[in-house]
């Protein structure tokens, strides 16, 4: 089947098989930054934006992005740049391994809730294993961020 889909800016007009993932998809295109840790909608190594809403790319048909936007990492340098300094100050980095998925949901937060608790924060995190940092590193890294945002740096965010 033909799809012509909108990679992060980029349309891409290809015969696709009818079950070949979203994940398949952006992969086939180079965006390594999207992972799979587990193939069961379980780790969100595999987060990427569908029409801006995070979606876990492994359980997604590519066929279903057929006419719409789809972004990950590479296409969001400049957010996933601002952002990621913050966890990296707090030793959240270890392996790195879950870093994308989580800084793809993190962006997500901070574009559609201003000040969230602590609480929002795990909630909307809750899909992101992190086998390394114990997520406290994360959480400082976010409250940080936050503080930042407040000062009035990442106009991106909400
Ligand atoms: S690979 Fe998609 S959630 Fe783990
Ligand atoms: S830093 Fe290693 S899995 Fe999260």
């Amino acid at each position: 089947m033909i799809v012509t889909i909108s990679l992060n800016g980029k349309k891409i007009t290809e015969d696709i098989s009818a079950d070949m993932t979203l994940y398949q998809f952006v992969r086939e295109h180079g965006c390594y930054s999207v992972k799979c840790g587990c193939e069961t909608t379980n780790c969100g190594l595999c987060t990427v934006f569908l029409n801006d809403k995070p979606v876990l790319s492994c359980a997604v048909l590519a066929a279903r992005a057929d006419g719409q936007k789809v972004e990950t990492l590479e296409g969001l340098q400049k957010e996933a740049e601002e952002f990621g300094r913050f966890i990296a100050d707090q030793g959240a980095e270890q392996c790195g391994f879950c870093n994308p998925g989580m800084i793809m949901n993190a962006i997500a937060l901070f574009r559609e809730t201003a000040d969230p608790t602590d609480e929002e924060i795990r909630r909307y995190l809750a899909g992101n294993l992190c086998r390394c940092s114990g997520y406290e590193g994360q959480l400082r890294g976010i409250h940080e961020f936050m503080k930042y945002k407040k000062e009035g740096g990442a106009s991106w965010a909400k």
